[in-house]
């Protein structure tokens, strides 16, 4: 079986979180850069990571990475790599790219000399002058950094936070696989109480129920190197029906998501109705200052409005300040926000021990952590908390 070097993309800040599931799906030896995760695996691989990783972006193989200083080094560089091991003579190969810091920096010329190259390796190879290509799709990016020019091919297609559940969002919706690194990055696991009390669309209380669950992030789509002729079809049935059998049984108890805005709850449960997990969550309409809760060790995690818009402001401050009225009143609890909105914590009341910068789309935010005590031990000598399988940092 020929391996592969892989690389998960993700977003910036969220490595450590991906590096995490990557080793916790048993990959070891992994190289950590911005935004990428490196490591190296086969076929079986690449299914198993595009079903399982909730917090990458896409999977990529690494075809050859080089110095590319101008465009002769990069045409015969783009040549000299084995184009006809991936793709097939049939294939089709639309080629994007990117350029950081480097020489070469009009990226369509980028993209047409590597376009070209790739067809002149592979006339070499098939022994052919033309390629229709109309069979499977192999989309390959060059992306220049530094006057480094790294080759990739896409495996997953639809980037990895199309999960399939969601296709309607409401306004300032999070993309699934930032939730999923939000949800990570707390000290939740499923024998706690999960409440989003700005739930929106409710991508947050689905991701915790799918990763309560432990439901395959990718069970409910396909990946493009599903079509791929040169991988085994029945290895990739072999991979979904095992995520199928890894699914834990219902949450100990529902995970809770509140909204103010009624429509908000109707995209709610299509989402957690779509994705399995109905049965797993309470939507309710409910202001933030209705919330209260006679639990113990529950954990928020919310994206709450960010006052982005000009006279949104005030009512952002208030939110923020009922938000700290009521986790005063949670002592026990974590409590974890996102935001871009920089006096968050002056409103909320406390500084956060422990924050963490991210970006949400093109906004830069801050991930304020309150960690909360941890849980007591139960009887049976665990914490409540799985801190090997949930570390945060
Ligand atoms: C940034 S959006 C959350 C988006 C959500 N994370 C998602 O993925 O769809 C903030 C949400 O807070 C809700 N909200 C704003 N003020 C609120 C309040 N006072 N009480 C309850 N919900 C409120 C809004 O209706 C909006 O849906």
């Amino acid at each position: 079986m020929p391996r592969f070097e892989l690389i998960a993309t993700t977003t910036f800040g969220l490595e450590t979180v991906v590096s995490r599931e990557l080793e916790k799906l048993g990959y070891t030896e992994l190289r950590v850069l911005d935004g990428k995760v490196h490591f190296s695996g086969d076929d079986r691989d690449i299914a198993r990571c595009n079903m399982w990783l909730r917090s990458a972006d896409r999977l990529l193989i690494k075809v050859g990475e080089f110095q590319a200083p101008d465009f002769g080094a990069l045409f015969d560089k783009t040549v000299d790599l084995p184009w006809s091991d991936y793709i097939p003579v049939d294939a089709k190969f639309p080629v994007a790219g990117r350029s950081v810091q480097s020489r070469l920096h009009a990226v369509p010329a980028v993209q047409g000399a590597v376009k070209k190259a790739i067809v002149e390796s592979l006339k070499k190879k098939y022994n052919r002058f033309r390629f229709e290509e109309t069979g499977a799709e192999f989309p390959v990016e060059v992306s220049l950094l530094r006057d480094v020019a790294t080759l990739t091919i896409d495996t997953s297609g639809e980037g990895l936070h199309k999960r399939g559940y969601r296709e309607y969002a409401g306004p300032a919706p999070l993309r699934e696989t930032m939730a999923a690194g939000l949800i990570q990055l707390s000290y939740w696991n499923r024998d706690r109480q999960f409440v989003d009390p700005f739930c929106g669309s409710g991508t947050l209380a689905v991701e915790a129920a799918m990763i309560g669950r432990n439901i395959a992030p990718g069970s409910g789509r396909s990946f493009l190197a599903e079509d791929w002729p040169w991988m085994d079809r029945r290895m990739w049935k072999e991979v979904r029906s095992e995520a199928k059998d890894l699914r834990l049984p219902r949450m100990p108890e529902p995970i809770l998501g509140y909204d103010h805005d009624p429509a908000a709850m109707r995209l709610c449960e299509r989402s957690a109705s779509e994705a399995g997990v109905s049965g797993d969550i309470q939507f309710r309409v409910q202001e933030i200052s209705e919330f209260k809760s006679n639990r113990e060790y529950g954990v928020i995690v919310c994206n709450p409005p960010y006052g982005e818009r000009m006279g949104d402001q005030q009512e952002v401050e208030a939110v923020y300040r009922e938000l700290g009225r009521i986790c005063d009143l949670l002592p026990t609890w974590g409590v974890y926000v996102i935001t871009s909105n920089q006096w968050f914590e002056k409103h909320f009341g406390r500084r956060a021990p422990r924050r963490r910068k991210l970006y949400n789309g093109r906004l830069e935010c801050q991930y304020y952590q309150y960690l909360g005590p941890a849980p007591p031990r139960l009887a049976d000598g665990a914490t409540g908390v799985d801190v090997e399988e949930n570390k945060p940092e």
